[in-house]
């Protein structure tokens, strides 16, 4: 007997996130953590780290010419961060949706900086956009030998088999 075999209908992807000093200043580390979890990312890296002045013109290198780099640099750099890449389907808009608009008071409701910041510079978590900035982001907090991948025993009760 021949097994259809379902064509995946979104890709698995990594994607980068960076729980900014905000974060960690207001203890929400654990409850940002858990959203992504909840949806049914898999964290396959974290580390907590102090970003550097060097770290944040890398990291933000298409904003470092606008006027208001300096002071995101200031608030990027003063407080420990927390690391991580994320795995799942379709990631990269997943979290980038799951984030909000870049200013908490735009965001909607029901995202992260739309429930937990009403600032556009402390909006709490940073998102990869596409999958150069993966790549780019991820070799700049992480050496690949520190990602570890697994397979959650969970995955048959995310979502149906015949989904893809
Ligand atoms: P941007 O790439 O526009 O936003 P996003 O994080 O949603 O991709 O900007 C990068 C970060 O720069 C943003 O998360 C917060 C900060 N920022 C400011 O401090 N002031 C600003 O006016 C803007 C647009 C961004
Ligand atoms: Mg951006």
């Amino acid at each position: 007997m021949l097994f259809p075999v379902f064509p995946r209908s979104f890709p698995m992807q990594r994607t980068f996130i960076l729980l900014k000093p905000d974060t960690v200043q207001r203890r929400l580390m654990g409850q940002i953590v858990a959203r992504f979890e909840a949806k049914g990312l898999n964290f396959i890296a974290m580390k907590m780290l102090r970003i550097t002045p060097e770290l944040a013109k890398q990291h933000y290198a298409e904003h470092v010419e606008k006027a208001w780099y300096p002071t995101l640099e200031g608030f990027i750099t003063g407080g420990p961060v927390l690391a991580a890449v994320v795995e799942g389907l379709d990631a990269i808009r997943v979290v980038r949706e799951m984030l909000g608009a870049t200013s908490g008071l735009q965001a909607a409701p029901g995202t992260i900086r739309g429930d937990y910041s009403s600032s556009q510079q402390m909006n709490l978590v940073h998102g990869s956009d596409g999958p150069e900035a993966v790549d780019r982001e991820i070799a700049l907090y992480f050496d690949e030998d520190q990602i570890c991948r697994y397979e959650p025993v969970i995955t048959p009760w995310m979502r149906a088999a015949d989904e893809g």
